[in-house]
């Protein structure tokens, strides 16, 4: 069995991180074009990571909620059957159980060198320009695909969706391509498509099947069904 799973940041939000679009969402409070671009930071650098390493530290306030759990506990059972693609940067999957994880807009704990291109673990700030530990310039970056950027990782992400028997959508919006179009590219390769989400995501017609609740609710009871027939 191949299924690939989606997450956003719907999955993330009962652990007290905030989601983008929702009332209290980060965008709500802060323009995109100001802290998530590449323009942003060639302004003012200082600002944006400002902005990365407030959520950088926000990280050890927060822990993992039953939903990731659920997803470390398929891909046990799973192996590489499961193929997870996450576009949060948090590191909640790998707190959950998760090993393998894509995470196609990058990582708040990693950064990105702008003079070597080397990508390093990172959990300190960024705000005072360390230097690289690889080349040793001033010039790591948050470790994230900012609007304008391409996502890591897309063509083994896309070679999954082509192969995928089931794919499953979790707590994302739905208005951020290009993963808004996996639901569509693994449809046409003939996988079965299922939508977990607090409510229906602007995508939510292309899905075969729509769940609407609390990933922490709809998560655990979907890995559940899939596994209880494996004998777990
Ligand atoms: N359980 C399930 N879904 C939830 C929950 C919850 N407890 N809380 C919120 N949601 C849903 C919301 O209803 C919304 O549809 O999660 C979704 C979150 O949507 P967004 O805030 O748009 O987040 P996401 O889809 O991950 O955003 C995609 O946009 O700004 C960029 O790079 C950023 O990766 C991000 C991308």
């Amino acid at each position: 069995m191949n299924i690939v799973v989606l997450t956003g940041a719907g999955i993330s939000a009962e652990s007290g991180v905030p989601t983008f679009r929702d009332a209290d969402g980060l965008w709500a409070g802060h323009r995109i074009e100001d802290v998530a671009t590449p323009e942003a930071y060639e302004a003012t650098p200082t600002a944006v990571q400002h902005f990365y390493d407030e959520r950088r530290r926000a990280l050890a306030d927060v822990t993992p909620n039953p939903a990731h759990v659920a997803l470390g506990r398929l891909e046990e059972v799973l192996g590489e059957g499961l193929f997870l693609v996450t576009q949060n940067i948090d590191d909640l999957h790998e707190r959950g159980g998760s090993q393998q994880v894509a995470h196609m807009h990058g990582e708040l704990l990693s950064a990105l060198c702008r003079s070597c291109g080397g990508r390093s673990h990172w959990t300190d700030d960024l705000y005072d320009f360390p230097p690289c530990p690889r080349c040793g310039m001033p010039e790591l970056r948050p470790d994230v695909v900012w609007f304008g950027e391409v996502p890591y990782g897309m063509d083994v992400i896309q070679g999954r969706l082509m192969r995928a028997d089931l794919f499953v959508s979790i707590g994302t919006s739905g208005a951020v391509y290009p993963a808004a179009g996996f639901v569509q590219m693994a449809a046409a390769c003939g996988a079965r498509t299922l939508e977990l989400n607090l409510e229906p995501s602007e995508g939510t017609d292309f899905f075969a099947e729509a769940r609407h609740g609390r990933a922490s609710e709809l998560v655990p009871a979907w890995v559940d069904e899939v596994l209880h027939p494996l004998g777990f």
